[in-house]
């Protein structure tokens, strides 16, 4: 009998800074699940990491760091390729197509472009503007399905399936167009401070993230410090437009308890917000601790976490190269005659 095919699913996170909770929640958590129905890539992107200045030593910790930390929320090196997109070379070149594919216009209009030209002034390189491009021939590389992301990607693969369209209209049928995988509730998990505004690993407030790293005590204080509501009325209402702070601590609590965010609100009604937080903070706590113990302890086995490395990046770099001699046959270049 023939094998089944499984459909692909590729994602990645960039080995900047600190993991978020929005990361793990509006991510790399749900990507545990695709692995037993799909064929899975997981990627640590540092090129794209590249578009904001960083410290190369800090870059490479941030890496393994990250490697590490895929296996440790629950990837399985046996059945997803876990690898970095550095050492896929096609990665690059893939982009290098595409770049004359996408259009200026369309990528002035990205709203993270437009975020960060105005977070890193002095730095509007053109990486920046270009980061959607090599994000769509990271996905289209692999011949990508589906695409397990937080909402603040969606945007970035619509235009990777305008590209593949694009592409696929003037040189025929090359690419598989990918759609967007959103988990339900974690797809925005927002600032502990300022809660209408997603986490992000790049706030210059510690205070407003929690990290995969932060520490119990950490994760305690700085749910205590959280921005609960504007009003005086202490009740817990989820998506209620003058309790986005409120909203979003029953939305992590919910995920981190594996209960509806309704049971939520029951739990807590009549109860105070230092109750309330408290149980938020032992709940993510819950979470945290047998990562970090688990992270810790594969990053003091180097050549494991090297070996997953080479058997990833080789799965990646067969299918990487078939597309991309595919799209260079396409295109118009001549295959180097050995
Ligand atoms: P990065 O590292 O900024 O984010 C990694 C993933 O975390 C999700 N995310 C969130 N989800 C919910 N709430 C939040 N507050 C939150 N903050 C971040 C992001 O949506 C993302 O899924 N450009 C990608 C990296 C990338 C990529 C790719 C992803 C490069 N190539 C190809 C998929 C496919 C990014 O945002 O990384």
């Amino acid at each position: 009998m023939a094998e089944e095919v499984k459909k692909r699913v590729f994602s990645g996170v960039q080995p900047t800074g600190k993991v978020t909770l929005g990361n793990y929640l509006g991510a790399i958590r749900n990507w545990t699940p695709l692995q037993e129905q799909y064929d899975c890539l997981f990627c640590v992107v540092d090129l794209h990491s590249l578009t904001v200045t960083q410290v190369p030593a800090e870059l490479r910790k941030n890496t393994l760091d990250l490697v590490a930390l895929y296996i440790a929320c629950g990837l399985d090196p046996d059945k997803s390729a876990l690898f970095i997109q550095s050492h896929v070379h096609e990665h690059a070149e893939l982009a290098w197509i595409l770049d004359t594919i996408a259009y200026v216009g369309e990528l002035n209009r990205m709203t993270q472009f437009k975020d960060k030209s105005r977070k890193h002034a002095d730095n509007i390189n053109m990486g920046l503007m270009n980061y959607p491009v090599l994000m769509a021939s990271d996905i289209l590389l692999y011949q990508t399905e589906y695409v397990p992301v937080g909402k603040d990607q969606v945007q970035h693969v619509e235009l990777t399936r305008n590209i593949a369209e694009r592409f696929n209209a003037r040189y025929s049928d090359t690419f598989a167009v990918p759609q967007c995988l959103l988990s339900k509730s974690g797809n925005s998990i927002k600032s502990l401070l300022e809660p209408t505004a997603k986490m992000s690993k790049s706030d210059p407030n510690d205070n407003a993230i929690i990290t995969l790293t932060d520490s119990a005590d950490t994760v305690r204080r700085k749910l205590r410090r959280a921005v609960t509501d504007s009003d005086t009325d202490v009740r817990c209402v989820h998506s209620s437009p003058s309790k986005p702070g409120v909203s979003n601590l029953l939305n992590i609590y919910s995920l981190c308890a594996d209960v509806t965010v309704e049971e939520a609100e029951k739990q807590f009604e009549g109860k105070g917000y230092g109750v309330f937080k408290d149980a938020v903070a032992d709940a993510v706590i819950a979470v945290l601790e047998p990562i970090q113990a688990e992270q810790k302890r594969l990053l003091s086995d180097k050549a494991y976490l090297e070996n997953v490395l080479g058997q990833g990046a080789e799965k990646a770099s067969r299918i990487a190269q078939k597309t991309l001699a595919k799209v260079y046959r396409k295109v118009g270049l001549i295959p180097r005659v050995r």
